[in-house]
This record gives C-alpha cells, structure tokens and sequence, in this order.
C-alpha cells in the first residue's frame, strides 16, 4: 500500500536572527528609573538559587534587615513586594481597608489620585483634601475633613509627589491621623533613600517605596513596612484581602513567620540587585546620603534658575532628588508659564 506522505507546511522559520541586545548607555534623568551601580548589575548574573532553598531565605532575611534600617523602622514586618511601586501601593490599601472602610487622601498631584483610585477600587469610601499641584496641604484642612467623618481608617498621603516635586511635610499629617484613630499610610517612593523617612520616628504605620529611584536598583520590588499598629489591623481583618497576590499575611507567612511557606516565586535576581543596592545605601551612609540628594539639588535649582528658569516649588517644599522646572513657553518671550514641567533626579 503506498504511503502517502503528507507535506506539513512549516511555519516559516526566522532565517534572520534577531540581533544582541544592546540598549544605548543614557544618563536617566527623569524621576526614575535611575542609572544604576555596576555592583547593583553584576549582583543580578549570579547564580539562581529555588526560592525555598536555605541560602535564598538567607539572603531574603539580610535584604529584609537592610530594607528596615533604610525605613527606620525597628520593630514590625518589612518586605519588598514583587512588582513596581504601585503593587507596594496595592498591598497597603488592599491590606488596610475592607469595603466600605473610610479613606482620607491628601491630593495634590498625580499619585494622590492613584492612592484614591485604587482605594476605591478596593471598596472604600474615598474623600480627597485637595490643594493646587505644587503647594503642600495645611494639616487644618486635613483635620477638617478627619473631623466630618464618623470613623476614618486610613489617612494617606504622598511624601515625594513626583508630578509636582513637593515634599509633603508628614509630622503634622502622623499625629492628625493617630489623634483621630486613623492609620497613617505613607507613599515614599520617590524619597526612600534620597530623604530621611525615619517611619519609627515620623510614626507611620505603613510606608512603601520602589526601587528604580532613591535605592539606585531596577524597577521590579516594592519595599513595604509595616509597624505593630498596621500589623494587627492585618491580623484582626475578618475577611481576607480582595487581593490574593499582594495578601501582606501570607507573604508575612513566606517572609517572616516560622514555616517560610511558598506564596509564589520570589524574583531571585531583583533581589539581589536590591540587596546589593541596600549594601551600597549603608556603605555610603544614610546621613551622607541624604546630604549629598540635598547638595545635588540645590546646586541643581541655582543652575537652573541661573539659566532663566523658573521653578515650580519654593526651596522650602521641595524634595532634592527630584526638582520641577516650569517651561518656558515661545509665546511668553521668556517668561515661564506654571502648568507644565519637567523634572530631573539625581541618584
Ligand atoms: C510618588 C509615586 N508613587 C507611586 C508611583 C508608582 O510607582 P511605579 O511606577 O513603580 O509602579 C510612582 C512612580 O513614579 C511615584 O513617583
């Protein structure tokens, strides 16, 4: 019998390979990422370990460890968090809040408005104080609006506020939130590492940053920390979190607690890379750190404003790492129009 042999069609296979990769070397000077140590990219080729292996869980306690010195903190549960810092974000509200929950935000920029967001999305009743982009919020109006409500769970707010480039001052905002037994809920993702956070001693109940900034790693990890108070409204929760994912419980169980479960697999080379970023935070010197964002960014504004430019936030509320130009429009004939602008960071 003759066999008939049938001719499968093969897909067309891609004679010409595609080329190395070989992104241009730039200088980032956007609010982030930022240009990374060498150490930080070498950390990230060595060899894989399992998630659950000893020497991995070593390494995750170390970061942890360094992650807490970096916050301030000296008690409570401090992790980065797989994904950018809007996961951090995520995990902070999804953990605090259960619907129908009430949500303070101070809004005065873009990542205000995503705290909000994501609060609603997470169930909660949301209100704003809100003030003009580029002004920081009065803690009056914030008591305000504390003051109009029943029960508030959360007041959040912003640190860095990387559309505008304002540094929101926090003591006021710690003890407003703690006076009407409210959790304080901190976005420093454009100032861990570049200015003091200091959780213990500004009294933030949870903070949460990124890497790709201040810490000088890839953008991958969120550092969370969490105090007492933050933990045990995680623990006292009747319901889990609407997120499975970014559930702060069990990824204590994985991160902390006595059984290392698996949750899921830890991204081995960011954490590298953020250990290795941590390490050249302390070698340097938190302090020194902090002072060198600052000498960087005042020598920055007075080039700028050398030039003609104006600036957006007076000296007084403006975060260093992170500095907002206000650009000239053709139109102006050199004089510079607020609304839209520009920033720059430094690492
Ligand atoms: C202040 C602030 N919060 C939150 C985010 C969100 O972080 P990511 O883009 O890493 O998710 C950013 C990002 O630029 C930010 O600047």
């Amino acid at each position: 019998m003759a066999t008939m042999v049938a001719r499968a069609s093969k897909p067309a296979i891609a004679r010409r390979m595609i080329e190395d990769l070989n992104p241009p070397e730039r200088i980032l000077m956007g609010p982030g990422p930022s240009n990374i140590h060498p150490r930080v990219l070498q950390a990230m080729t060595k060899p894989l370990l399992h998630h659950l292996d000893p020497d991995f869980i070593h390494i995750m306690d170390k970061v942890a460890e360094m992650l807490q010195q970096v916050f301030g903190a000296s008690g409570g549960f401090t992790l980065p968090v797989s994904g950018t810092g809007s996961a951090g974000m995520e995990a902070g509200l999804a953990n605090l809040l259960v619907p129908g929950d009430h949500l303070v935000v101070v809004s005065h920029g873009f990542f205000g408005e995503r705290l909000a967001e994501i609060a609603l999305r997470h169930g909660a009743t949301v209100t704003q104080v809100q003030g003009p982009w580029g002004g920081v919020i009065a803690p009056e109006d914030v008591e305000r609006e504390l003051k109009r409500h029943r029960k508030v769970k959360v007041l959040a707010a912003v640190h860095a506020e990387t559309s505008t480039g304002v540094l929101q001052p926090l003591e006021e905002l710690t003890k407003l939130a703690h006076k009407y037994d409210a959790l304080f809920l901190v976005d420093a993702v454009a100032s861990l590492g570049g200015a003091p956070v200091d959780v213990d001693a500004t009294g933030i109940d949870l903070c949460f940053s990124a890497t790709q900034k201040c810490i000088g790693a890839p953008p991958g990890l969120a550092p969370v920390h969490l105090n007492e108070r933050a933990l045990s409204a995680v623990r006292g929760r009747k319901e889990p979190p609407r997120s499975w994912y970014l559930d702060l419980g069990l990824l204590h169980k994985y991160w902390e607690g006595g059984t290392r479960a698996y949750h899921h697999t830890a991204p081995i080379s960011m954490i590298y890379a953020l250990r290795e970023a941590l390490r050249l935070m302390l070698e340097e010197g938190l302090e020194q750190r902090y002072a060198r964002h600052r000498r960087n960014g005042l020598a920055m504004r007075a080039g700028l404003e050398a030039l003609g430019l104006k600036l957006l936030v007076p000296e007084e509320f403006s975060t260093c790492q992170l500095i907002t130009v206000l650009v000239p429009t053709a139109s102006m004939k050199g004089e510079s129009e607020p609304g839209s602008s520009a920033s720059t960071t430094s690492r």
